[in-house]
């Protein structure tokens, strides 16, 4: 029986909750999780529950939770300055700060960075900046924004529709007809099952040269990718996808979005997933791992190809007409200064990188041979187990069955671990804060081992 005391009430009276399904939760069906406190790994529930939080929030508390130096930048500035805005060149010596930590760690074709609030406002705001771009240019019917299917990149308007899942478009009339969708660089689930790595790579350059050659070139502007697929299955990229992408992007003249809001800031043990698969940004999305989720805020860092054309269209157009009031918010930007100082302080690139590796590498040897896991897979500390119905056909299961979400509730009953079932596939998604020691690893593959037998034999 769930709890009805007056906060349940409250919250299934007034509150319209995210990515919810709001009639269950309306009728009490689905259960309702207060959560009161935090410190490291773990999150602790009204009742007392603590959980260990293997995916960091939404992959966001990316120092782990209670880091009394993020808390006690906020309150400095928030006694100082809570607030003042960024427009027409005003700035705090937070927003400032910020930005020069950011270009400092950011490859060195980056320029300047422009502030938003979450990972979905900060992909709108590429998006104009390439619409505006190529009128300066003189270039207006280059506009359509070619993203890949699963794809997660925010869920606003143009941001919805650039992420390639069902369920962000079903209802909602999207995606707009500006955005258009290739092929995910999901090797696993690859149509053809005798494809190499190599020739599904291949396919996918010919898939994209195929939508370039349909739509004509001369009418598209950008390609958005995250570096590492996130929302849509936790699925690195095939050996060599980067590259040859890439090279198809420059013959085209089509700039490349580099959407880091999961991996900016050291999720794959590289400061930038930019830097861990060689890829050359016009534009990078930033967002959660900027604050550790400490205070909302992200960002669009811009090339210096890119800012020259921005420049160039303010000298002829005059300011530029975009921006929000809460852009550069000095509590986000002191939690970012302080945030990044503690990945640096605590080296938590290189042990995002070095714990993730054993995270995968036990998660392999504790389930690869189990009849129902078809797939272990990760980079950095990022790790997804895939389940199947057949593992030598790859016959997946029907969805109804609702195989992920089991285990993940099993999961979290048995042994109190958070993992999330992605939307999209039976996939048990992992992304730990980057404090993570290899016991807690160890905790979460038993764990997860556990409940995969229990759902799954
Ligand atoms: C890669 C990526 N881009 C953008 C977003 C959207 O960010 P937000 O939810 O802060 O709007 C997300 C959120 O999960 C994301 O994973």
């Amino acid at each position: 029986m769930l709890k009805n005391d007056q906060l349940d009430t409250w919250d299934r009276e007034n509150f319209f909750h995210p990515s919810t399904h709001l009639a269950q939760h309306a009728r009490g069906e689905s259960p309702n999780r207060v959560i009161k406190t935090a410190s490291g790994v773990h999150i602790e529930d009204r009742d007392g529950n603590k959980l260990l939080d293997a995916f960091a929030g939404l992959y966001c508390v990316n120092v782990g939770y209670s880091r009394q130096e993020i808390a006690e930048a906020i309150a400095a500035q928030a006694k100082e300055l809570a607030y003042y805005h960024a427009y027409v060149g005003h700035g705090t010596e937070a927003s400032i700060t910020l930005a020069k930590m950011i270009l400092d760690r950011a490859p060195s074709n980056m320029s300047k960075v422009y502030f938003g609030l979450g990972g979905s406002d900060a992909n709108e705001t590429n998006v104009k900046l390439v619409w505006y771009m190529n009128n300066i240019l003189g270039r207006p019917e280059k506009k359509k924004i070619i993203s890949r299917w699963r794809g997660y990149h925010g869920s606003g308007l143009v941001t919805g529709s650039l992420t390639g899942l069902e369920l962000f478009h079903k209802k909602f009339d999207l995606p707009l007809a500006q955005v258009i969708h290739t092929e995910a660089p999901y090797y696993y689930r690859r149509k053809d099952l005798a494809q190499s790595e190599a020739d599904f790579v291949a396919h996918c350059v010919a898939e994209l040269e195929a939508l370039i050659d349909r739509e004509g070139a001369d009418t598209i502007a950008a390609f958005i990718g995250e570096p590492v697929l996130g929302t849509g299955g936790i699925v690195p990229p095939p050996a060599g996808y980067w590259e040859a992408i890439q090279k198809v992007l420059k013959k085209h003249d089509i700039l490349l979005i580099v959407d880091e809001v999961v991996t900016g800031f050291g999720r794959l043990g590289t400061m930038f997933g930019s830097d861990h698969y060689g890829i050359e940004a016009d534009i990078i999305t930033i967002a959660k791992g900027l604050t550790s989720a400490y205070a909302p805020l992200s960002g669009s860092i811009v090339s210096e190809k890119v800012w020259k054309v921005l420049e160039q269209g303010t000298d002829e157009n005059g300011a530029i007409g975009h921006g929000w009031t809460y852009s550069a918010h000095p509590i986000g930007a002191a939690a970012g200064v302080a945030n990044l100082k503690l990945i640096d302080d605590l080296n938590l690139v290189q042990n995002a990188g070095e714990v993730g590796a054993y995270l995968k590498k036990t998660m392999r040897e504790a389930l690869a041979d189990h009849p129902h896991v078809g797939d272990v897979r990760g980079e950095g500390m990022l790790c997804a187990v895939e389940f199947v119905e057949d593992k030598a056909s790859r016959t997946f299961f029907d969805p109804t069955k609702k195989i992920g979400p089991q285990v993940s509730s099993t999961l979290l009953a048995q042994d109190k671990v958070i993992a999330r079932a992605m939307p999209q596939g039976d996939i048990l998604g992992f992304a730990p804060p980057f404090c993570l020691t290899r016991a807690e690893a160890d905790q979460v593959v038993a764990a997860t081992a556990r409940a995969v037998k229990t759902v799954l034999g």
